[in-house]
């Protein structure tokens, strides 16, 4: 079946097979391989990306699911090539990865995490970080330098 959506600003669309997840959408038909792929069993959140607006597990949706809808991956974040996102500049100063494998999924979560908090007037604690994470695993940090990372990043966002 023909699936069309947005991608990072731009209309894509593929003849794909009907069961076809949304991260093998992205990774295997789009070439964005950012999204990472880190279980089946829909608890590492390495595959996170924005579904209109709100962080998704790619891997448990159906690309049809997301048909005309506006996707955004890592590597749409940025404003460009040569200006990364305030929240990647944030996991890049304060340490936020080691290996790496988990940080896309955990930037796009945090970038949610960040607006939505904004959005609402809230105010973003480590506490509230913490809480936000648990569908997210990274495997190397102990993570108390992407909570930093986090909490850099989302002032780097008000101010930006
Ligand atoms: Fe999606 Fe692990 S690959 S949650
Ligand atoms: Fe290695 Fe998080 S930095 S899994």
């Amino acid at each position: 079946m023909k699936i069309a959506m947005t991608v990072n600003g731009k209309s894509v669309s593929r003849d794909v097979a009907g069961n076809t997840l949304l991260v093998e959408y992205i990774r295997d038909h789009l070439r964005l391989t950012g999204t990472h792929v880190g279980c089946d069993t829909s608890q590492c959140g390495a595959c996170v990306v924005h579904v209109d607006g709100k962080a998704m597990k790619s891997c448990t949706m159906l690309a049809a699911s997301a048909e005309g809808a506006a996707v955004t991956t890592v590597e749409g974040l940025a404003k460009s090539k040569d200006e990364l996102h305030p929240m990647q500049v944030a996991f890049k100063e304060n340490h936020g990865l080691q290996c790496g494998f988990c940080t896309p999924g955990m930037i796009m979560t945090a970038t949610d995490m960040v607006a939505r908090y904004q959005a609402e007037g809230k105010t973003l604690t480590e506490e509230n970080i913490r809480h936000e994470l648990e569908g997210n695993i990274c495997r190397c940090t102990g993570y108390h330098n992407i909570v930093k990372s986090i909490v850099d990043g989302a002032s780097k966002m008000t101010s930006a």
